[in-house]
């Protein structure tokens, strides 16, 4: 199994716990579609494509096994990188990598290193394709602004 498999298979189990159905289709959709977006951002950006997946896969561990959204970014990525360390095939750089950009991923007014960009753009990417009249707050703006001169497309 590769390692994408591996976090697929550990998020997917996060995902089943999910009591309400609706809330579980909205996380798989989520979890899966920002992970895609990921790997669409890092290939265009020249990143590490798989490490980008998997943070897509990991950034909101914790917001969907403890279900609230206070404080998840920290303790997602301290989730993740348990299991990263449980798992034994990432190195330390790598780990760093991805918890990194969990960890950061929702200060999206800020800028930080470029696979933490990729992930803070593939989250906010994610809920405007899922619903076009997302209501987007100033800082959600000017980074769609951003990513739709980069691709090319017209997001707003
Ligand atoms: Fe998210």
């Amino acid at each position: 199994m590769d390692r994408i498999d591996l976090i697929r298979r550990e998020i997917d189990t996060v995902i089943e716990q999910i009591p309400s159905p609706a809330v579980k289709r909205g996380a798989a959709l989520h979890i899966y579609g920002v992970s895609q977006l990921c790997a669409l951002l890092a290939s265009r950006r020249g990143l590490d494509v798989e490490l980008a997946i998997i943070a897509g896969l990991l950034h909101d561990i914790y917001r969907y096994k403890a279900m609230t959204g206070r404080e998840h970014a920290h303790l997602g990525a301290a989730m993740s990188r348990k299991l990263l360390e449980d798992l034994g095939c990432f190195t330390k750089a790598e780990t760093e990598a991805v918890t990194g950009a969990i960890y950061y991923h929702s200060d999206k007014s800020e800028r930080h290193l470029p696979l933490d960009e990729v992930l803070k753009d593939a989250d906010v990417l994610q809920r405007i394709l899922y619903d076009p009249g997302y209501k987007t707050g100033t800082w959600e703006r000017s980074r769609m602004e951003r990513l739709s001169e980069e691709l090319g497309l017209r997001l707003r």
